[in-house]
């Protein structure tokens, strides 16, 4: 069986898809901007939006769908599978994994630790909640947000307020501000039967609400990274997800609590490239593709990955600086370049985690460095 692959978004998860299928002679349709970074490198790409009309057009040209982000129209993913449409995520896995509020209200219910939460639209449902709780709170948009848009730390009523007349009216999640001890992730691939394939635990470093830096394994007890990989498997199971899926994780007071969840390969995971066996990349289409999966071992004692996140200038023009680091692996997306925003990522293996951590750290600073001099 040689399926047809059609992914919907063209950003760099599937960028990073696109030479795993190439090496696997899985042929990659997408639905997506022609001027996105996975368009560079597959032929095959349909100039559309993730709607109705995108998504028929995407499914009429391929044999399995599948997805990089959430935001889709996942009714007519729904009806394509009605249809006969291989679809995955299904579309019930896809609206768990766009919504913070659904996620914990289910799997709190299938026993994954949760913080404490609720649900408010105006300043006195906050208030409650921090009669309860104290200040400081975060409040979060429970759909549609990324890299930390869309999360707000909150100390007093005006800054609730604030938020609240930001979000005019729309549900928002309250939670305290924890006081969290590491920040963990649990990469699953599960295929449509249920088989799954669970990567050691990795440790997420986040910097204003966007994460920075990721260690494979976590330096965490063993203790601690079974717990995270049991609850793992266990949203897998409970949400039914085909294809990657990202489970973000707290530790606060020696628990380890669930934060939030993706149905697709994640940032968590781009250190799997030359951290582990198999990528993420490979297993989320292995996964789709319903073929068996690859091993999620290390292939070596650890691996650092850091983001480069666009500040002075473009990454691109600064290539020969970070390729002066010893033994490091870059990946720019070929994306425009905007501060703030993800452009690219580097990896590096080596015995020593202290090491990797600061040869990845150097390459990822010279790349946003200034101009060259
Ligand atoms: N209740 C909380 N207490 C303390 N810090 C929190 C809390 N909730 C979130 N954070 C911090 O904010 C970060 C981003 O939160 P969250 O994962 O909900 O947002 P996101 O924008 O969807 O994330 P992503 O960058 O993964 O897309 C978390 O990784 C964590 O560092
Ligand atoms: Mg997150």
């Amino acid at each position: 069986m040689r399926p047809t692959i059609g992914i919907v978004g063209g950003g760099q998860l599937a960028w990073m898809m696109a030479p795993a299928a190439a090496r696997l002679g899985l042929p990659l349709v997408l639905l997506a901007d022609p001027d996105d970074p996975a368009a560079l490198l597959v032929r095959d790409v349909i100039d559309g939006r993730p709607d109705a009309e995108g998504l028929r057009r995407l499914a009429s040209r391929c044999d399995v769908l599948t997805v990089e982000h959430e935001l889709v129209d996942v009714d007519t993913m729904e009806e394509l599978a009605a249809e006969g449409h291989a679809v995955r995520p299904s579309a019930a896995t896809l609206r768990v994994a766009n919504d913070k509020i659904r996620q914990r209200e289910l799997l709190a219910a299938h026993g994954v630790p949760v913080a404490p939460w609720t649900v408010a639209t105006d300043l006195a449902g906050v208030e409650a909640f921090a009669g309860e709780h104290g200040w400081p709170l975060v409040l979060k948009r429970p759909r549609g947000g990324y890299d930390g848009r869309g999360v707000w730390v909150v100390d007093d009523p005006s800054s609730a307020q604030a938020v609240v007349d930001e979000v005019a009216g729309e549900d928002l999640l309250v939670e305290p501000k924890l006081p969290i001890e590491t920040e963990l992730a649990v990469l699953v691939a599960r295929r449509p039967g249920g088989e799954m394939a669970v990567y050691p635990a990795v440790e997420t470093v986040q910097e204003d609400a966007m994460c920075r830096e990721v260690v494979l394994p976590a330096p965490v007890s063993e203790q601690l990274t079974a717990r995270a990989e049991s609850i793992g498997r266990r949203v897998a199971e409970a949400i039914g997800s085909v294809g990657m899926l990202a489970v973000e994780l707290f530790v606060v007071d020696g628990e380890v609590l669930l934060n939030e969840l993706a149905a697709r390969p994640h940032n968590a995971g781009h250190v799997t490239i030359e951290g582990s066996v198999t990528s993420q990349f490979e297993n989320h289409l292995r996964a789709v593709a319903d073929l068996p999966l690859g091993s999620t071992a290390r292939r070596g004692p650890c691996a650092v990955m850091v983001n480069v996140v666009g500040e002075a200038s473009d990454p691109r023009d600064r290539l020969a600086e970070a390729l002066d680091v010893d033994d490091v692996a870059v990946h720019l997306y070929g994306k425009s370049f905007r501060p703030g925003r993800k452009l690219g990522h580097v990896t590096v293996t080596d015995a020593d985690v202290d090491r990797a951590r600061a040869r990845a750290r150097l390459a990822a600073a010279r790349l946003v460095e200034g101009p060259p001099s």
